[in-house]
């Protein structure tokens, strides 16, 4: 496994509980990655701000990089403690933030090449579209784009339980060529704390990355 990576990865959130699937995950990836964009949806951000900050964050990006990369709150261990698993390893991710209506940005476009693109939390909403190829935003978009390029795609959904149309959305996407992750953790790395529990997600989906990761899905098994 490698811990370099040329191309850049898209981080995607979308407007589902379970927020804190998304930040763990980012902090690893600031740790991982050279480059990393993240698309985050409206519904996402109120959501975010529901669950994780507890305050209005505007639509400041640097307010918002600040708060995701820097901020404490429970569910997801902090910068310093994931940069401590990673002793010896420069941070060094470049950081940029899209918001979802900024079809222009360059990662609404198959020519702007990448690694591959995680959805988590994805909603039922956003995967129902992306499986009837409905692209009206940059987050669609950009997994549309993985898709008909043959890259990876690994969709996290978060809900139960499942509907009928739900669980044909994700076979129609599995189909498409995505992997299909669902925010299940385990319990067989004994969790001490949430946090403990949310970072299992976090290894997982680096595992399916490719990525070198510290997060606890790796150190335990
Ligand atoms: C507090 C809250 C929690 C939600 N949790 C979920 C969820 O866990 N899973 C889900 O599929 N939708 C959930 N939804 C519904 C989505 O946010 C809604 O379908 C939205 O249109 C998704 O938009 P987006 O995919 O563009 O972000 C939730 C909505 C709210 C307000």
């Amino acid at each position: 496994m490698s811990t370099v990576n040329q191309k850049p990865w898209i981080l995607g959130i979308s407007g589902a509980s379970g927020q804190q699937y998304a930040v763990s995950l980012l902090r690893h990836l600031l740790f991982l990655l050279d480059d990393l964009v993240l698309v985050i949806s409206e519904d996402a951000k109120k959501i975010i701000m529901d669950e994780c900050a507890h305050k209005d964050l505007g639509s400041d990006k640097d307010g918002w990089i600040h708060f995701l990369v820097n901020d404490s709150y429970p569910g997801v261990y902090s910068l310093t403690q994931i940069g401590e698993r990673y002793r010896g390893q420069t941070k060094k991710c470049r950081l940029t933030l899209v918001w979802n209506h900024e079809m222009f940005s360059s990662v609404a476009s198959g020519s702007f090449r990448t690694s591959g693109m995680v959805v988590v939390p994805a909603s039922l909403a956003t995967l129902g579209k992306l499986a009837q190829g409905i692209t009206d935003n940059v987050l669609l978009r950009a997994s549309e784009v993985c898709l008909k390029e043959n890259r990876s795609l690994i969709l996290v959904p978060r809900e139960t339980p499942l509907s009928l149309s739900a669980l044909e959305n994700l076979l129609q996407l599995k189909k498409a060529g995505a992997q299909i992750l669902p925010a299940m953790p385990a319990f067989y790395h004994r969790p001490q704390v949430v946090e403990d529990i949310v970072e299992f997600i976090s290894g997982k989906i680096c595992n399916l990355m490719d990525l070198n990761h510290r997060a606890l899905a790796a150190w335990e098994p």
